[in-house]
């Protein structure tokens, strides 16, 4: 299946994955071989501007020096040793994320959903020992928050779910934004209500400061816990190393997965002290926290807590939002929303017109996503620059020219 192309080995991608691999993803039709910064090459050779970043994974970029350092001494040191034993750089992390947090305890997981997971087991305990036996969470419509069998069923979304009915019980989904319908939904069988504060895949809605402060409070008033998903708005994507310091409310959960590797898959689940209600032999993971994940999770965090990288994040988000904004004043594009949580923005058009959009931008060098049939999706890098961001606007706008 390989074919020689002159310069490169030239793999037929689509027809080994036809031939070989489950049915799941709906793949764009080009392999990637090399990364640096924003940029990304496939096995012609040719250059990408990556705007998705492993869907707000590489949060510094592609192959970034830090990380790659990083990982590179941890390799010839030490990979793997199982959680039966205590390792450093897994101790370094856990200091730094709970030092710059409200919370107080860290469970290492290995992806966004097995990191829900943990935040849903703890909830169910905590309902058990505090609320009579609650068990029940309250999660939004539209929401996302895994694949596996209860982070699907905590997931608002029944596209995902059908398929593999019957869900497992406990979860219950009301409107975003909708305190009312929260209050309404809240009963003494709930044990917490499970949020993302901007729904990612759900097309980049953000919660409003309302929102949150309200479903605090109700919380507060119920004495019920609040989780925040945080697997795709943390860890510098809205601006801020968690996206909750951005509502200025303290939730007593919160779950990150995506950009605290830079690429590397580890995960984590944080609580306030009351809510780490785990004993041992509670829960448990082979892989998680291994001393190479955490050594390239300590360089992202570092990078976020002893660069500007924040600053960055805030300054070509406006430079975006504001390009963005011109681009659907000036012109035919069909832009009918824009909508902005940091470095992460939903594009919605008045047509169906996202899958279209999304081959012109990559015709054209440019690799986005798209969230529904009229939204496309980007998550660039954290350390994007003018530059970067001037080339997406250019090539983003010809693709949306009608
Ligand atoms: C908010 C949120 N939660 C959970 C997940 C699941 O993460 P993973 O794919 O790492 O299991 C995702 C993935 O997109 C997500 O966006």
């Amino acid at each position: 299946m390989a074919v020689a192309t002159g310069t490169a080995t030239h793999f037929d991608a689509p027809a080994i994955e036809r031939e070989l691999y489950m049915r799941t993803f709906a793949r764009q039709p080009i392999t990637l071989v090399r990364g640096e910064g924003v940029r990304v090459w496939d096995d012609t050779g040719r250059e990408y501007l990556d705007f998705l970043a492993g869907v707000a994974v590489n949060a510094l970029g592609h192959c970034a020096p830090a990380i790659v350092e990083a990982i590179t001494a941890q390799a010839s040191t030490l990979i793997h040793t199982s959680n039966i034993y205590h390792t450093v750089p897994q101790l370094e992390l856990a200091r730094l994320l709970i030092d710059n947090s409200c919370l107080d305890r860290i469970f290492y997981a290995n992806s966004g959903a097995e990191a829900n997971e943990c935040a849903i087991k703890l909830a169910r305990k905590w309902g058990k020992l505090h609320r009579d036996g609650a068990f029940e969470i309250i999660t939004a419509l539209g929401s996302f928050h895994g694949r596996t069998l209860a982070s699907l069923a905590a997931t608002g979304n029944r596209h995902y779910q059908e398929a593999f009915d019957p869900m497992p019980e406990g979860f219950r989904h009301v409107p975003f934004n909708d305190l009312e319908a929260m209050r309404a939904a809240i009963t003494p069988k709930v044990a917490a209500v499970m949020l993302e504060p901007v729904l990612g895949e759900g097309g980049i809605h953000p919660a409003t400061v309302e929102y949150l402060h309200g479903v605090r409070k109700l919380c507060d008033d119920h004495g019920i816990l609040l989780i925040l998903d945080e697997v795709q708005s943390g860890i510098g994507r809205m601006g801020y190393l968690y996206g909750y310091e951005a509502y200025g409310i303290e939730p007593d959960v919160i779950t990150l997965a995506k950009g605290l590797g830079g690429g590397l898959p580890i995960a984590a689940c944080l609580a306030k002290e009351h809510a780490a209600v785990f004993t041992p032999g509670d829960h448990g993971s082979t892989y998680s926290g291994s001393p190479l994940v955490c050594a390239a999770a300590l360089a992202v965090v570092r990078a976020i807590l002893d660069t500007d990288l924040l600053a960055n994040v805030r300054a070509m988000t406006d430079h975006l939002h504001a390009g963005l904004k011109s681009l659907q004043a000036e012109g035919d594009v069909g832009i009918s929303e824009i909508r902005v949580s940091g470095l992460w923005m939903g594009i919605e058009f008045d047509e169906d017109r996202a899958g279209a959009i999304l081959d012109k931008c990559r015709n054209d060098g440019l690799l986005v996503n798209r969230t529904s049939a009229n939204t496309i999706r980007i998550a660039p890098p954290l350390i994007v620059t003018r530059d970067d961001c001037d080339r997406f606007l250019d090539i983003f706008g010809r693709a949306c020219a009608r």
